[in-house]
C-alpha cells in the first residue's frame, strides 16, 4: 500500500473532516476525542491548531497535530493505522508540522511520549527529554524541541509585568508547559511524576472549569504563564478551596487575584489545603528508624 509522500494540514474549524477523524481515533479515551472533537468542529477561540493527516483510499491512515498558544505548542495524536506503521507515514505528518509550527513563530514545543519513542521517533527531530519516570507497563518521558537552542526552560525568559487573567481551553499548551517545570496539583508528588501526566491533568482542569464547578486563573509574565490557580465554586456556605501552582513562590498578584474572585462570588474565605500540607510536612520531624540490629 503506497502512502501519499504529502500530509494534509486541517486547519480548524473543519467540521466535514470530524467523522474520518473520529474513525482514526476511535481507540482514544474520551477527554482526549471530547477536546479533537470540540478543536476541530467548533475551533477554540485563540487557539492556533493545526492537524496533520494521511489519506488513503478516501480514509484516514495516519494523523498528528500541533496545539500552539503564543509561541507555545503541544505536538500529540501521533497515530498510524496498524497496517501502516513503519513506512515513514509519521516522519512525514511530523516533518510536516514542525515546518508549520517554525512558520508561524512557534518557539518551545513539547510532547510527552513513551522512552522508546523518545529514542526511535521524537528524538530525530530535535526534541530532547526534560523528564523521565517509569510508568506501569513503560518508561513515560516529555521532551522538549526550543528552537534556537534558547535552552531548556521556557519560563526563565520574558521578565514583564505580572498580569493575571481567567485561563480558557486555548491555553492549555502553556499549562503543559508551566507543568514541566514546578510540581503539579500535590507538591509532594515529584515533579517528573506529575509533568508526564500534564496534558491531561490540564485538559481536566479545563473540563471542570468548563462544569462551572471551578475557574481557572493564570498569571502570565510577558506571554509566558508563570502560575496557575484554580477557585472551587461549587463549595456551598462562606468558604471555598482554591490550589496554586507554584506552590512555592507564587507570584501575589495570583494569590490576590483568587482572594477577590472568591469575594466576587459570594465567600468570605479561601482556603488553600496544600499549603496546610506543606506546612504541616515541614513541622513534621522525620520518623525516626529502628536501630539496626
Ligand atoms: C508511534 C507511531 C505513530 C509510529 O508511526 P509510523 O508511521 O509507524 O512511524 P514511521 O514509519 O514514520 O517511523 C519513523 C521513525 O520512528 C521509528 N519508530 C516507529 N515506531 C517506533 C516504535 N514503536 N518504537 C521506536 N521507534 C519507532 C522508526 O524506526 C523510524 O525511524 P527512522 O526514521 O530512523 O527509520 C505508530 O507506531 C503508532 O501509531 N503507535 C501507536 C500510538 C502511539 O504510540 N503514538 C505515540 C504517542 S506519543
Amino acid at each position: 500500500m503506497d502512502l501519499p509522500q504529502k500530509p494534509m494540514l486541517i486547519v480548524p474549524p473543519a467540521p466535514a473532516r470530524w467523522p474520518a477523524m473520529a474513525d482514526l481515533y476511535q481507540h482514544q479515551r474520551p477527554p482526549w476525542t471530547a477536546d479533537l472533537e470540540r478543536r476541530i468542529t467548533q475551533g477554540v477561540p485563540g487557539a492556533h491548531d493545526v492537524y496533520a493527516v494521511l489519506a488513503l483510499a478516501g480514509r484516514f491512515v495516519a494523523g498528528a497535530c500541533i496545539n500552539k498558544f503564543g509561541d507555545f505548542g503541544v505536538l500529540g495524536h501521533c497515530y498510524t493505522r496498524p497496517e501502516c506503521r513503519r513506512q515513514g507515514a509519521a516522519r512525514r505528518l511530523i516533518e510536516g508540522l514542525l515546518s508549520w509550527f517554525d512558520m508561524t513563530g512557534g518557539k518551545w514545543l513539547y510532547l510527552a511520549a513513551t522512552a522508546d519513542l523518545a529514542e526511535g521517533l521524537f528524538g530525530k527531530f530535535g526534541f530532547s527529554t526534560l523528564h523521565r519516570v517509569p510508568w506501569a507497563s513503560a518508561v513515560r518521558v516529555t521532551m522538549l524541541r526550543a528552537r534556537g537552542g534558547d535552552g531548556e526552560n521556557s519560563l526563565a525568559e520574558d521578565q514583564g509585568e505580572v498580569t493575571v487573567r481567567p485561563l480558557s481551553r486555548a491555553a492549555w499548551p502553556t499549562m503543559v508547559a508551566l507543568l514541566q517545570y514546578c510540581p503539579g496539583p500535590d507538591p509532594r508528588v515529584s515533579i517528573a511524576e506529575s509533568a508526564v501526566i500534564a496534558e491531561l491533568f490540564a485538559l481536566d482542569l479545563i473540563d471542570h472549569q468548563e462544569h462551572s464547578e471551578w475557574q481557572l486563573l493564570g498569571a502570565f509574565r510577558g506571554a509566558r504563564l508563570v502560575g496557575l490557580a484554580t477557585v472551587a465554586l461549587d463549595h456551598a456556605g462562606t468558604r471555598t478551596q482554591a490550589m496554586l501552582i507554584p506552590h512555592a513562590g507564587t507570584p501575589a498578584e495570583l494569590r490576590n487575584a483568587v482572594t477577590e474572585l472568591a469575594r466576587g462570588k459570594g465567600y468570605e474565605h479561601v482556603d488553600f489545603p496544600m499549603e496546610t500540607v506543606l506546612q504541616h510536612e515541614s513541622e513534621t520531624p522525620p520518623t525516626e528508624l529502628p536501630p539496626v540490629q
